[in-house]
Formats: C-alpha cells, sequence, structure tokens
C-alpha cells in the first residue's frame, strides 16, 4: 500500500498527542495536609447523617484530623466516646479553599478509606451551588460494601452514553437522577478491609473538555508514572490504560454541566443511603438487635468505628500543560482536548464560608473511555475535518 500525502498527512494526525501530560498546581500532603481547607462546623444537615461535623479547633483538639508519624494526613469518625441515644457523633468534612477548573487532574493516594456498618464515606468534587456546578464522586461506598462506587451528579441532560470504554460496570446512566450515573469498580481491593490489606491504592480523576474519567489501581499496580512522580514534577498519563469510568463529553458537555470544583472529604453515619433500612439491613442487620442504623452503631461506645478513617500518603492537583500541536484546520474543526489546555485554579481565596451547596451525595457510578481512547476519537474527528478541508 503506497502512502498518498494525505495518507501521511492523516496518519500524522493520529500520532499528534492527545492531553496526556500534566504539570502539579498543588500538593497536600504531610504538615501541610490541612492547611487548606474548610471544615464543616455543623450536623449533617446534607445526606441527614447522624454526626456532627466538628469545626478546625474541635476537630484538632479531639483529635479527629490530623498528620500520624508516617506524615499521612488521619481523618476520622470518633471512636472513644460513649454517645448517649438521641445525640450525634463527631467526625469529619472538609472542602478545599481552592476551586479547580476544567483542565486539571486529581491523583489521590491512600493507605486507608472507612468502611464499617452505618459509615458513608466519600471523597469527591463539587461546583459552588448544586446541582447546578456539578458533582463528581471519586471515593464513595457504604457499610460492608467490598467495592468502590463512582458517580456524577449534573442537572438533566448530561448522560453517560453507549458505547463507553470502560473497565468498570454500568449503573444508571442519566447523572442527573437519584444516585447519579453509576460506575462500579470491577478491579480487587477497591475499598474496604482488601484495600487496606494490598497497602491502599491510588485514584486518579481527569476533569477535561474531553470528559470525566477516573481510574484506579491498588498498591501492587500502581503505574511507573505515578511511582516516580514527586510533589513537583510534571506527569504523562499516556500509559495508564482504560479508566474505571468514563464519561465523555458526547454524553455530556463538561464545561456546560461542571464549574470550577472543590475537593471534599466527608465521613458520615447512617443517613440517606448507609441508612435507608432495606439497604442497610441487607449488609448488616446483625450489627445490633434493632435492625436500625443508628441504633445499632451511632449510640454506644464508639468501638465499632475503629476502621472509620480515611488515610492520605498525598492528594495532588495537576493543570494540562501546554496544548499539543494541533493544526489550525483541525483545531478549529474539533473543540479538541487542546482546549482544556491552561484550565487551573480558578482562585486560591481561601474564602471561609463554602459551606458547600445543599450538595445530596447520594450517588455513586461512573462510566469509561481512556483517555487515549477518548483522544484518540477526538483526533479522528479532526482527521476528518480535516480530509473535508482538503
Ligand atoms: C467546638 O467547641 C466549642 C467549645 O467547646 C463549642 O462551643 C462548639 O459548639 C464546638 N463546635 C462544634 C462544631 O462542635
Ligand atoms: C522531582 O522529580 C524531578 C524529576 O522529575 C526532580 O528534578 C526534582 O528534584 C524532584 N523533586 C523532589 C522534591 O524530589
Ligand atoms: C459544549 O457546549 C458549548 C456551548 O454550549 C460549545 O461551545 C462546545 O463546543 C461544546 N463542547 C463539546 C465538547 O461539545
Ligand atoms: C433486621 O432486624 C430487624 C430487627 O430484628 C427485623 O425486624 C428485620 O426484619 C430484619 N431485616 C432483615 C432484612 O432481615
Ligand atoms: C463497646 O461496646 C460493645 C458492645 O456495644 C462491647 O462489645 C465492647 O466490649 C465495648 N468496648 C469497650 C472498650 O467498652
Ligand atoms: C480507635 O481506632 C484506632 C484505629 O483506627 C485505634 O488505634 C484506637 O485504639 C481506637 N480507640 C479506642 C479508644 O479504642
Ligand atoms: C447546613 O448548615 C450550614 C452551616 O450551618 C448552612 O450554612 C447551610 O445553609 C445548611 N444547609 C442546608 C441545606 O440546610
Amino acid at each position: 500500500m503506497h502512502t498518498t500525502p494525505r495518507r501521511a498527512l492523516l496518519a500524522a494526525l493520529y500520532l499528534l498527542p492527545a492531553v496526556t501530560s500534566y504539570d502539579v498546581v498543588r500538593e497536600y500532603s504531610g504538615n501541610s495536609f490541612f492547611d487548606r481547607w474548610d471544615f464543616y462546623g455543623s450536623y449533617d444537615n446534607l445526606t441527614l447523617g447522624d454526626v456532627w461535623w466538628l469545626d478546625q479547633p474541635n476537630a484538632t483538639q479531639q483529635g479527629l484530623a490530623y498528620v500520624d508519624g508516617n506524615g499521612r494526613a488521619v481523618m476520622r469518625v470518633d471512636n472513644t466516646t460513649n454517645v448517649p441515644w438521641n445525640y450525634k457523633r463527631n467526625s469529619i468534612r472538609i472542602t478545599s479553599q481552592d476551586f479547580y477548573d476544567v483542565g486539571s487532574l486529581w491523583v489521590i493516594d491512600l493507605t486507608h478509606i472507612p468502611y464499617g456498618c452505618s459509615v458513608w464515606p466519600a471523597f469527591w468534587t463539587k461546583g459552588p451551588l448544586w446541582p447546578n456546578d456539578g458533582e463528581i464522586d471519586i471515593i464513595e461506598a457504604i457499610n460492608l460494601e467490598d467495592h468502590n462506587q463512582y458517580a456524577l451528579h449534573t442537572t438533566g441532560g448530561c448522560v453517560r452514553p453507549e458505547g463507553t470504554v470502560q473497565t468498570g460496570a454500568l449503573g444508571p446512566t442519566d447523572c442527573s437522577l437519584g444516585s447519579g450515573c453509576v460506575v462500579s469498580e470491577t478491579k480487587p481491593n477497591s475499598y474496604s478491609s482488601g484495600f487496606t490489606q494490598m497497602g491502599g491504592g491510588v485514584y486518579a480523576t481527569q476533569f477535561d473538555v474531553a470528559g470525566i474519567f477516573i481510574w484506579f489501581w491498588s498498591r501492587a499496580d500502581v503505574p511507573q508514572s505515578l511511582l516516580q512522580a514527586n510533589s513537583t514534577s510534571s506527569i504523562d498519563i499516556s500509559q495508564w490504560g482504560i479508566p474505571s469510568a468514563s464519561y465523555p463529553a458526547s454524553g455530556c458537555n463538561i464545561t456546560n454541566y461542571f464549574t470550577s470544583q472543590q475537593l471534599v472529604f466527608d465521613i458520615t453515619l447512617c443517613g440517606d443511603w448507609a441508612g435507608v433500612p432495606s439497604i442497610y439491613q441487607a449488609a448488616c442487620n446483625a450489627s445490633g438487635p434493632t435492625g436500625i442504623c443508628y441504633n445499632d452503631n451511632v449510640v454506644g461506645n464508639g468501638s465499632n468505628y475503629d476502621e472509620a478513617y480515611f488515610e492520605v500518603n498525598y492528594l495532588r492537583a495537576y493543570t494540562t500543560t501546554a496544548a499539543p500541536a494541533a493544526t489550525p484546520s483541525a483545531s478549529q474543526g474539533v473543540s479538541v482536548p487542546v482546549i482544556s489546555a491552561t484550565g487551573s485554579l480558578a482562585g486560591p481565596t481561601g474564602i471561609n464560608t463554602s459551606p458547600n451547596g445543599a450538595g445530596t451525595k447520594g450517588g455513586n457510578g461512573a462510566v469509561t473511555l481512556g483517555s487515549s481512547v477518548v483522544a484518540a476519537g477526538l483526533v479522528a474527528a479532526a482527521s476528518f475535518v480535516l480530509v473535508l478541508l482538503l
């Protein structure tokens, strides 16, 4: 097969780099981990869990948010206080003062995620107004589940399209309804005791105009690019493979449904997911005599919350590096990942408020499409435009 100039040009286009290179914007780790977060300082008025999310002075004083001897950030449910009936148990919810635009990548390396009957942890992102500004659930599970679940929550019109490429198991496709567009992790040890026993792992989320893509690796499978990365180095994600969950822009125009996002960690107990009687009883009825999440778990000496803590090695926020070289005609024809180029911090702002919208944190879900796959699709589209021009 001889190669015409046009074919050569197309071949070259296919080889264009996608958005695979990222620069560090900020690392949250070690003794400075808690420097740039707002602690909630209220009872759980969002997911109706039986906790009081402490303000920072109380959280620190009570030893529920601290950096341990290994330099890991720990956020935990109180497991030392005897809580009488009709009272709530203390826990943590923190929201980043930093906002991150489309064009960001977040990588979190943990050694422990909260679990156990009544426990409902989440590491997620949100815009200021819910659901208008979008929500991305990166780590979320309840009770005795053995796997993580991903989801987006948006206003109507954002879906996970047919034919997405991902390794996770498909749940609902409509991101605006109920639990959102859920994808369940199918790789082993993404949550619960298995996660801990394997040494934890890494979750990475690409928030791009091309879509939202989430990867998980158990400790033994963490890719070289991450093993070699440090708090200042750039990272190349081109070898990360197919994501666990993919939400390509073909089903959800990211810039229309998501504004700049804040990062959130929270742990609640019971509430409107973990504590729903049918859901709770199916997994945890053996936890106590009443079959009621609150009575059989929250009340009492708290010794059942020894595993209800996050332990984080680091959380890094990245932004896309310079746009890859696309021909003018190609980049005119498609709004490619190229555009996500410099998305970065919308504002360190240190606003000390943001009790975080009335976010319902109720969902889980996710989809699939490797960034390379996405990139290939977009490049293919670019090629198509080019063909027309030729
Ligand atoms: C923090 O502690 C102070 C003093 O004990 C108390 O008045 C306040 O209500 C506490 N706030 C929270 C959110 O627990
Ligand atoms: C991070 O890695 C880069 C090389 O990728 C190196 O130049 C730099 O010194 C490293 N920084 C730290 C803090 O180790
Ligand atoms: C998303 O919508 C905006 C305007 O509504 C449009 O300019 C943009 O091209 C769309 N992006 C994609 C990836 O379709
Ligand atoms: C859970 O336990 C309660 C109290 O014993 C009981 O009434 C309920 O039927 C049980 N539910 C299930 C699903 O077993
Ligand atoms: C805490 O309470 C449970 C029963 O609710 C009991 O089995 C356990 O021994 C208690 N632990 C302590 C340290 O008192
Ligand atoms: C609380 O849990 C931790 C493990 O997460 C454990 O080291 C500690 O002893 C527990 N506290 C009590 C009072 O049991
Ligand atoms: C929840 O409580 C916070 C802090 O008091 C408040 O700012 C926020 O408006 C409340 N949200 C809802 C949905 O009630």
